[in-house]
């Protein structure tokens, strides 16, 4: 279909500049055209499919009906190039630069600290661009809104909404009164000396907005458009082709002609299914250019919406039609509206059409249930004429399918005004607030006859409860010629838990949750139908307060920043302790930045795509890459006998395969590579690839199953302190309880990166590494290859997040590369595909904790016993590691007299597992706390209380005999109850509780003490270099890599304070292994000690050497005195070293010191939790964190902020599903969900402890990359505390279970509501759940 036939020339504009292409290919995306063809990397590859918004930019386009033009948000990774034709694309790199002049957004982010790693920013930009193209002066709505598609995952997001927030004109609230409350309102007492605050960035040096600075649409374009006579478009790929007509008759015609084509709009069903199911559509017809799609049409009855309009534009429609109405007319209207605000990110909304909506015909769709409940319907069109359709039950057949017959186009959509008497209700919940398909979702709409409650017509759909939009035909029947009164509802409920009833091994799971929803939504429409009646006095019952329902508050507040001033004797000049941009964090937000895939393509570089295992326990009968071979662009496909050295790695004793050779042992593990001369040839080949398993027997997937079999890889470990058998026997009371704590998926932004260079002579590689370890990757490779490390240079300019997960699998991942480029001897590029990434690369270990725990009346715990089991997955990584650190932290803040442990790292047929930020100590403690929570529970006293009772205090003793005192902790806690104001809002949430029957708030309080260093003594060292040149510059290398954390802007205080030279002279350009050699990985919380106490160390010494010329000439400037040094033959390089304490653990002794110290701090949450939905927010969060002197505020409390969001993330949302065979469910932003904006906590404050020294790390600082993560926890705890207010109104009292994360779905059900309990449980085991329960 492709070559022979004449194409179109595609024309559109990209920031500001023409672009004609003659022969582009319908398979390309605007994301791979902009990084691959015009080299613009400052867009972002994030996920692929529209779920994370790093691909973000601005479309705009002319309108010739109304002469003006629009600007829209688009996610590049999903729109086709030849969409494109006649529109204006900005992206980042358009709207400014450090070379020319930076645009006040990306100033803004930058400034306000709004980007660490960088990879995000881009986009995080652009769709804040395009707000401030349509509305200069936005709202807090606004802004949340046009952010909720935007992921980051490290910010913690407030910093970015602070910085966004300058542009609202409400913005300038102090909050210096605290509690949320402006200095502008008064209370403030006028005597009182005004206390200069610290602020992390200056408002005042923003560069102001001016519109009229703006790229000007091009008039070129606007000719174009209004042109008449435009003509049919047709371009044409390898594999498909695409046709553009220009009118509805020609539309009509091709559609007959080709009825199996789809008609692509947004291309956000279509462009998904091709790109992640493999679907391939040879042709393809855009109708956007077809102006009857797009018109609106109103009658008396309501209003024709063009199929082809956008959600956007819909939604816009609506918003404007209700004001114009009276209510009674728009009920349908405002439910709509209230979805369409819900319904992906604003980016999806902008694209999606109304049609392509209603004809994905998806069963969670959020629109399709209101529109059938509301009467709605549609008009379609074919060669065969008009008809009109009912959105009814009849017409969504099955999933994706509908009533209409393949060539028939719909042309537009009836939505009808409601009448006198009639309600329309749509509720829906989904796994997170916002940017999120829904679990279940729902329209109900019932008619009343005049002036009654006398139900004339109701009619009731939902979506998430089968294959398609279902309708509770018989629930409508039941209720339909009734009034509407407690005694129909509660027969309706009944008949509803009968109609919708969900198999228990049903797709998606949540089977119990998603049968209460249904009865919860019909609650929730009878409470405002009530209302709605009462309002028209058709009754005159009140409804009770206490069981009203208000929707959860959203609004994010501006939040305080404490942090300690610089001593009044510090020199100006020396940035030390004070609050420092990210010194990448203005080229970040230009897209400017390089990562490791914005490297230009080397000549002959080829990319390589991996094959994996589709079977968790099998032989691998056959690899047949013959076909693969054959395919275009397809150089060779790399298995485990090409490597010409190791061809595994090994590890504490065991051995992981680089390629698998005769057996797999996970879904996901790597058999062989494809190399390609393109992306997309490779992915082709390694489609192309024939594998033959054999099924093993009894694949092992879960803790449980583990134990069973004894499943697990050495060594265990087992630690004791006191006796805790016999002080079993003195306690007052006794309890068990057990805790299953789920994985966490990193979710950098940026996927696993690499590119190997060889460079073609003495087996010489480059390899550019997106790396936390460039060492290990080096030795790796080198192993690898049979050659020494003195070939492989590998390179890590910055790395777009890691977290942990680019250590170890990365190091394998790299070798896979580098024998590809070592075969070839070509450059070879290795970037995994989101879903790839989430696949292969493992995630944080699953635990399963099982305690008893010993405690006496008056609240102290006397004995607790803990056995911990992480679910570390087919391969051993650093699993034992992780069950060391579960031990090491599993007193937490408490002085438990009798304490024992033991864990277990369990070998499973699951992808293996690595480090995560935190490495099994939040696993570790979250369990402890609970413990303390069911002892609170049992003793029925608040948790807090038991913490505190329990808590070390004066010179104090670990369980493994570590001397430490926890002053700073205590200091923390009680700050973080005064700040807090714990005790009042405490007693205010009771009182809350009280009057409210279906919400309930709950709060906690939670510390934190976390050892800082490696415990294996030897990684606690490191080395910078430090070269002065002639001109003055200083260009500094160290060991640590910079992962969005500001390690290098931290060193480049350092540096700066040392050689008492401002920050600009010096230079970081990368952490490379042949500046810095056998470098420990960036992790631990230990990169600036360790690195900061090298760079120290080479500074002063160059300093030193100095002196004699600063002396001979005290009024000389810096550069003077280099040159003197020059010419004095003096060298103006040195090495600097750091050789770190030396820790270790005898775990057969069972004493150690395996930390330098600890960083300590306390978290308290506030939440309201929706208990009929499990909805909650957070509604305030104070963190007090002692961390030393800070060597820069702004760094660390964006540390504290990501983690604790990440932490948040945890405990709350994220869920890895596996399927019974072990298949990673969860494989995107789709359907993983990361905390977004609508997480932040509504307050967030941050204090850093004021006066806290710490003699063992650099100026006094502490470590603080990973601590904060646990105090995440305070949100799951928050929840657990509501849902138990909620559990007593059905008089349940005592501990109850709750597993980590505290899902919408657990908490819904912990709060044991009279619509949960109505669900009958299943009995495990008695069904094959959709998912493990790993
Ligand atoms: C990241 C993401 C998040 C999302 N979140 C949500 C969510 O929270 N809630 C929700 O409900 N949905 C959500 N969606 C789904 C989204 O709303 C739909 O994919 C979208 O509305 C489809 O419209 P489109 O124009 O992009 O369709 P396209 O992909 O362009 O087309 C889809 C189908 O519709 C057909 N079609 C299009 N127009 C017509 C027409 N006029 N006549 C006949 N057939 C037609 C096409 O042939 C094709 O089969 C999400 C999607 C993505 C990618
Ligand atoms: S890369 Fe486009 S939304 Fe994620
Ligand atoms: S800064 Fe947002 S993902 Fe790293």
């Amino acid at each position: 279909m492709s070559s022979g036939k004449e194409a179109d020339i595609l024309c559109f504009f990209i920031n500001g500049k023409k672009v004609t292409e003659n022969n582009v290919d319908p398979e390309t995306t605007l994301l791979s055209f902009l990084r691959e063809k015009l080299r613009l990397t400052g867009t972002k590859y994030g996920c692929g499919g529209g779920g994370c918004g790093a691909c973000t930019v601005m479309v705009s386009r002319h309108q010739p009906a109304t002469k003006t033009i629009t600007h829209y948000s688009v996610n590049a990774c999903l729109l086709p190039l030849c969409q494109l034709h006649g529109a204006a694309v900005t992206t980042v790199e358009g709207i400014g630069s450090t070379k020319t002049r930076i645009h006040p957004v990306q100033e803004r982010i930058a400034k306000s600290h709004g980007s660490q790693c960088g990879f995000c920013t881009p986009g995080m930009v652009m769709s804040m661009y395009t707000l401030l193209r349509n509305k200069p002066q936005p709202t807090m709505e606004d802004i949340t809104q046009t952010l909720a598609g935007n992921l980051c995952r490290c910010t913690g997001y407030r910093p970015i909404v602070d910085g966004c927030r300058t542009f609202c004109q409400e913005a300038n609230c102090c909050q210096v009164n605290g509690g949320g409350a402006c200095c502008l309102n008064g209370e403030q007492d006028a005597d009182e000396p005004e206390l200069e605050t610290p602020q992390l960035f200056d408002k005042e040096e923003f560069l102001p907005l001016d519109p009229t600075q703006e790229l000007i649409f091009p008039p070129e374009l606007i000719l174009m458009s209004e042109a008449a006579n435009p003509k049919t478009l047709t371009f044409y790929g390898e594999r498909m082709s695409w046709v553009s007509p220009a009118s509805l008759e020609e539309l009509i015609q091709l559609k007959t002609r080709n009825p199996k084509a789809p008609l692509v709009v947004g291309n956000t069903n279509i462009g998904p299914d091709m790109k992640f199911k493999g679907i391939l559509h040879p042709l393809i017809i855009s109708p956007t250019r077809v102006m009857e799609l797009f018109e609106v049409t109103r009658t008396p009855q309501g209003v024709w919406v063009g199929a082809g309009c956008s959600l956007t534009e819909v939604w816009s429609l609506l918003k404007h039609l209700v004001p114009q109405f009276p209510e009674e007319e728009t009920e349908l209207f405002r439910a709509l509206s209230q979805q369409l605000g819900y319904l992906g990110s604003q980016q999806i909304r902008n694209v999606s059409s109304l049609g392509g909506h209603i004809m994905s015909a998806n069963p969670n769709s959020d629109l399709n249930p209101v529109l059938a409940a509301g009467n709605c319907k549609v008009s379609v069109i074919s060669d065969g004429g008009r008809r009109q359709l009912p959105l009814n039950q009849d017409f969504f057949v099955s999933f994706g399918k509908t009533l209409l017959k393949p060539e028939e186009i719909v042309l537009s959509v009836f939505i009808p005004f409601s009448r006198k008497g009639e309600f329309v209700g749509a509720f829906r919940q989904a796994p997170r607030k916002e940017s999120s398909f829904p679990t279940v979702t729902t329209g109900m709409r019932v008619l009343f006859s005049k002036g009654s409650r006398l139900v004339q017509d109701v009619s009731i759909y939902f979506g998430g409860m089968g294959p398609t939009t279902v309708s509770a035909t018989r629930t409508c029947a039941a209720i339909a010629t009734r009034s509407w009164d407690d005694e129909t509802l509660s027969r309706a409920y009944d008949v509803l838990l009968d109609e919708l009833v969900l198999p228990l091994s049903a797709p998606g799971g949540k089977v119990q949750f998603r049968r209460s929803l249904t009865l919860s939504f019909l609650f929730k429409f009878n409470m405002e139908v009530l209302q709605k009646l009462r309002g028209m006095n058709v009754t005159t019952e009140e409804l009770p307060e206490r069981m009203q329902i208000q929707p959860l508050p959203r609004e994010i507040q501006p939040g305080l920043q404490e942090f300690q001033h610089v001593s009044k004797h510090q020199s100006d000049q020396d940035p030390v302790g004070r609050p420092t941009m990210h010194r990448s964090a203005l080229i970040q937000a230009t897209g400017e930045a390089v990562y490791c895939d914005d490297i230009p393509i080397i000549d002959g570089e080829l990319f390589l795509v991996l094959v994996t295992s589709s079977r968790a326990h099998a032989k691998i009968t056959r690899l047949d890459v013959s076909e693969a071979l054959r395919l275009p662009g397809v150089v060779d496909v790399i298995t485990a006998k090409d490597i010409p050295g190791k061809k595994v790695r090994a590890l504490f004793g065991y051995e992981e395969e680089l390629l698998a050779q005769t057996e797999v042992s996970c879904v996901g593990q790597m058999l062989c590579a494809v190399i390609a001369d393109t992306r997309v040839h490779a992915k082709q080949g390694a489609a192309a690839v024939k594998v033959g398993y054999e099924d093993l027997p009894d694949p092992v997937f879960t803790s449980e199953e583990a134990i069973e079999k004894s499943s697990f890889f050495e060594p265990r470990r087992r630690i004791e302190r006191g006796n805790v058998t016999e002080a079993f026997e003195t306690v007052d009371q006794v309890h068990e309880g057990e805790f299953r704590m789920g994985g966490q998926e990193h979710f950098y932004l940026e996927t696993q990166s690499m590119l190997v260079v060889p460079v073609g002579e003495e087996t010489e590689f480059n390899a550019y590494v997106s790396t936390q370890w460039p060492t290990l990757t080096q030795e790796a490779i080198a192993e690898t290859l049979s050659i020494p490390s003195n070939r492989v240079t590998c390179h890590v300019k910055r790395v777009g997040g890691a977290f942990g997960g680019k250590v170890m699998k990365t190091a394998i991942l790299a070798c896979i590369t580098s024998v590809a480029a070592w075969k070839t001897n070509r450059a070879v590029r290795c970037v995994l595909e989101r879903g790839e990434d989430m696949l292969i690369t493992g995630a944080r270990h699953p635990v399963l904790g099982k305690y008893k725990v010993g405690f006496m009346n008056d609240g102290r715990i006397v004995a607790a016993d803990i056995q911990y089991y992480a679910n570390a997955g087919n391969t051993v990584d650093e699993s034992p590691l992780v069950a060391e650190k579960i031990l090491l932290h599993f007193d937490n803040a408490y002085n438990i007299p009798n304490l024992r442990g033991q864990a277990a790292a369990c070998r499973t047929n699951l992808p293996s597992n690595t480090a995560f930020r935190g490495f099994g100590v939040p696993q570790s403690v979250v369990i402890v706390e609970n413990m303390l929570n069911d002892v609170a529970a049992v003793l029925r006293r608040p948790a807090d209380q038991i913490r505190e009772i329990n808590m070390y205090k004066g010179p104090s003793v670990t369980h493994y005999k570590f001397e430490f005192s926890p002053e700073n902790l205590l200091r923390c806690w009680e700050e973080c109850k005064v700040k807090s104001d714990y005790g009042a809002r405490r007693r205010a949430a009771d009182q809350f509780n009280q009057q409210n029957r279906w919400k309930k708030r709950g709060m906690s309080i939670i510390p934190i003490k976390y050892g800082i260093a490696f415990s294996d003594g030897f990684l606690n060292q490191a080395a910078a270099l430090v070269h002065i040149y002639k001109d003055g510059s200083v260009l500094l290398a160290h060991g640590g890599t910079e992962l969005g954390q500001g390690l290098h802007t931290k060193m480049q205080q350092v540096a700066s304070r040392e050689l008492h030279i401002p920050p600009s002279k010096i230079y970081i350009s990368e952490t490379s292994t042949n500046t810095v050699p056998n470098t420990s990985p960036s992790a631990a919380s230990f990169g600036t000690d360790a690195n900061g106490m090298a760079v120290k160390n080479a500074c002063q010494t160059l300093y030193q050497r100095l002196e004699p010329f600063r002396q001979k000439n005290p009024k000389g400037s810096w550069e003077k005195w280099v040159q003197a040094a020059y010419l004095e033959k003096i060298s103006l390089s040195t090495t600097g070293f750091y050789r770190g304490p030396d820790l270790y653990m005898d775990w057969d002794k069972v004493e150690g010191r395996p930390y330098a110290y600890f960083t300590y701090g306390v978290c308290c949450c506030e939440v309201e939790l929706d208990c009929l939905t499990g909805d909650y927010r957070t509604l305030r969060t104070d963190i007090v964190m002692d961390i030393g002197r800070s060597v820069n505020p702004s760094v660390d409390i964006g540390q504290i902020e990501g983690s604790f969001m990440q932490g948040l993330g945890l405990f709350t949302l994220e869920e890895l599903k596996f399927s019974p065979s072990g298949f990673l469910y969860t494989r995107g932003p789709s359907q993983y969900k990361i905390p977004a904006v609508c997480d932040v906590p509504l307050v967030f404050n941050v204090y850093l402890l004021p006066d806290s020294d710490n003699p063992h790390a650099i100026y006094s600082s502490k470590g603080i990359g990973e601590p904060v993560l646990f105090l995440g926890s305070s949100v799951f705890f928050a929840i657990k505390d509501a849902a138990a207010a909620a559990r007593s109104e059905s008089g349940l009292v005592g501990p109850f279970s709750l597993d980590s994360p505290a899902t919408p779905e657990r908490a819904c059900l912990a709060c044991a509501s009279p619509f949960t309990q109505k669900i009958p449980s299943s009995k495990p085991g008695s069904f094959q759940p959709w998912a493990l329960n790993i």
